[in-house]
């Protein structure tokens, strides 16, 4: 699925369809801007640019990620020097900092922000998560 842009006075809210983990946290975390139930599902009207960025920097996936439009055209900031990896409950390996991403490949590509790699073998979006886990089952920690 294409990638979707809403936008917020100089916020724009990227999201990124094939790469959401269908974790909810965007939903449980900020209801009002974040509701898929609703069309558009993304209503950044619904809060503050400084409540939907501090909501986007918790997407375990990079599905979400924001530019703003002004001056530095800023995306992603670095949120640590060092790069965390965690392998999380029977789900994916969640990537959080900055890195170099080599595909298959070999082409390499700086990073920044969040990704989620599949741990399963069941992601349709390999070697990117896409929630798969949940309807599959194969990993039982
Ligand atoms: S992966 Fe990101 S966009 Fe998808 S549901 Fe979770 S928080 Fe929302
Ligand atoms: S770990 Fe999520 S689809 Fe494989």
């Amino acid at each position: 699925m294409a990638t979707k842009k809403y936008v917020k006075d100089d916020l724009t809210v990227i999201w990124k369809p094939d790469l959401c983990i269908h974790s909810a946290k965007c939903f449980h975390g900020l209801p009002q801007v974040f509701n898929p139930s609703a069309r558009p599902w993304v209503s950044p009207a619904g809060a503050s640019k400084e409540e939907i960025i501090t909501q986007i920097k918790k997407c375990p996936s990079g599905a979400l990620s924001y530019e703003l439009n002004s001056s530095t055209n800023e995306t992603m900031e670095n949120q640590n020097d060092i790069t965390r990896i965690t392998v999380s409950n029977k789900g994916p390996y969640l990537v959080k900092g900055k890195f170099v991403f080599v595909d298959k490949d070999g082409k390499e590509e700086v990073k920044e922000g969040n990704i989620a790699l599949c741990r399963c073998g069941a992601s349709a979006n390999k070697p990117f998560c896409d929630g798969k886990h949940k309807s599959t089952n194969v990993l039982d920690a």
